[in-house]
């Protein structure tokens, strides 16, 4: 790595990301199934029709997984509590999910880890799911008490908490474009869970502070877009692109209002009264959370319906979920949220990585494509801040390979390898040169 700890702030918080349906094993302690599992039981939706019934069984091999964290200098881990182990129907509690997040959050403390939990990354449980899911505004409701439930046990312990996990994945590329579940394409149903995934956060938000809890925020994700061309037209599908994933939710929540290119697109598709709603879901926040990834490269496409628009690929290097690595985005994100949107507040890089083809060959993995994808990116971070973003934590996406959602089990993002036969653990050359890099 091309950076060490004192380079950054003092504080500065290093962690890995996972998330609850990616990693533990929905198929133990009474979870409930969600829309991932129908999702992924329809042919065509999953490579090999792959589900996160057993995934790295973490349920069991927590213990483990937490020492690696420890063990490699971390300060921090983003983990998420899953809805469906909470609330199987989305309403009646589990007590073994709950006791479940108790003995984890535990055992985070007693390893000096501090605990960012997300209340929501993406395991709907079915039975809301069969009431229409985030088309219907009173699973925003129910949200609300799953929050009340989770926060009752373990809110004492944990160090900060996001509402929701990337509100752009859980509605337009889950109901526009139908990568993930529901697997939707529908422009009604996405205007609806466009706007209710935002209200879902604000009601969230309500209930978090009906309850006293500080250190609260949301975790977005941000593509970098440019137009492919030198056009006018390719620039109007770059500035759509960027309405639709970078500014429709950080826009609401921080100034109560929507990309109004995008609610040309919606017209009538919105659900009644949404302008009522603006003010709750821009209730003010803790701290943001970005997750950054690639960039993409838009052009018009002349003849198709709105958004009328398409991806050009570019030509930077890949990586194995052919993203392009364009570190330059991340310092964008971070300074434009600081300057256009949240000013001074806490920043936190809440996932960056890579998917690699990774092997085990006498007992290592060798991964320097990661490694030096880790160093740009915080170096990325660290002048965002030299130019005044207030960032003060990177979390590695992700701990362990893990159940990466459409694409199944063949795309490894982990610094840990999984093996998903045995299940072993076998940390990467890069959770050696990151632990080296963040060493005290
Ligand atoms: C993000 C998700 C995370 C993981 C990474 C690769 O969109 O939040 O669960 O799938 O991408």
């Amino acid at each position: 790595m091309d950076f060490k700890r004192t380079d950054f702030p003092e504080g500065f918080l290093f962690g890995a990301a996972t998330a609850a349906y990616q990693i533990e094993g929905h198929g133990f302690g009474g979870a409930g199934p969600t829309h991932w599992d129908t999702f992924a039981a329809t042919p065509g939706n999953v490579i090999r029709a792959e589900d996160g019934t057993l995934a790295c069984d973490h349920y069991h091999r927590f213990a483990e997984d937490l020492d690696l964290l420890k063990n490699a200098g971390m300060d921090a881990y983003r983990f998420s509590t899953s809805w469906a182990r909470v609330m199987p129907d989305g309403q009646t509690i589990n007590p073994e999910g709950l006791d479940f997040y108790d003995r984890l959050v535990d055992a985070m403390l007693e390893r000096g880890l501090k605990p960012f939990q997300t209340l929501y990354h993406w395991e709907l449980p079915s039975a809301l799911a069969d009431k229409g899911g985030w088309t219907n505004r009173d699973t925003t409701h129910y949200f609300g008490d799953f929050t009340d439930t989770i926060t009752d046990r373990i809110g004492d312990r944990v160090h900060a908490i996001a509402t929701i996990n990337e509100p752009w994945c859980v509605s337009f590329l889950s109901h526009f474009l139908g990568h993930h579940a529901p697997g939707l394409r529908d422009i009604r149903a996405t205007a609806r869970a466009m706007h209710h995934i935002n209200l879902a956060h604000g009601i969230a938000m309500s209930r978090l502070r009906d309850k006293g809890m500080t250190n609260c925020g949301v975790v977005l994700n941000f593509d970098h877009t440019s137009p492919a061309d030198t056009s006018p037209k390719a620039a109007e599908a770059a500035n759509l692109q960027d309405a639709i994933i970078n500014r429709w939710f950080i826009e609401a929540i921080a100034k109560g209002t929507y990309p109004q290119e995008v609610l040309d697109g919606f017209c009538d598709h919105m659900p009644d009264g949404w302008q009522d709603d603006m003010a709750q879901i821009s209730q003010p926040i803790d701290w943001l959370g970005v997750n950054y990834y690639t960039r993409h490269q838009m052009a018009a496409d002349p003849g198709a319906p709105w958004p009328a628009m398409k991806t050009v690929p570019g030509h930077l290097a890949t990586t194995q979920m052919d993203w392009e690595i364009y570190p330059a985005g991340l310092h964008h994100f971070l300074t434009r949220m600081a300057q256009d949107y949240v000013g001074d507040l806490p920043l936190y890089v809440t996932e960056n990585g890579m998917a690699w083809d990774d092997r085990v060959e006498n007992g290592a993995v060798h991964d320097p494509e990661r490694t030096q994808f880790v160093s740009d990116h915080l170096l990325a971070a660290k002048q965002a801040i030299a130019d005044g973003a207030n960032v003060q934590g990177f979390f590695y996406w992700s701990l362990l390979d893990n159940y990466e959602w459409a694409f199944g089990y063949e795309k490894r993002f982990g610094i840990v390898h999984v093996d998903f036969e045995t299940l072993k653990r076998t940390p990467k050359a890069s959770y050696h040169a990151l632990k080296r890099a963040i060493a005290h």
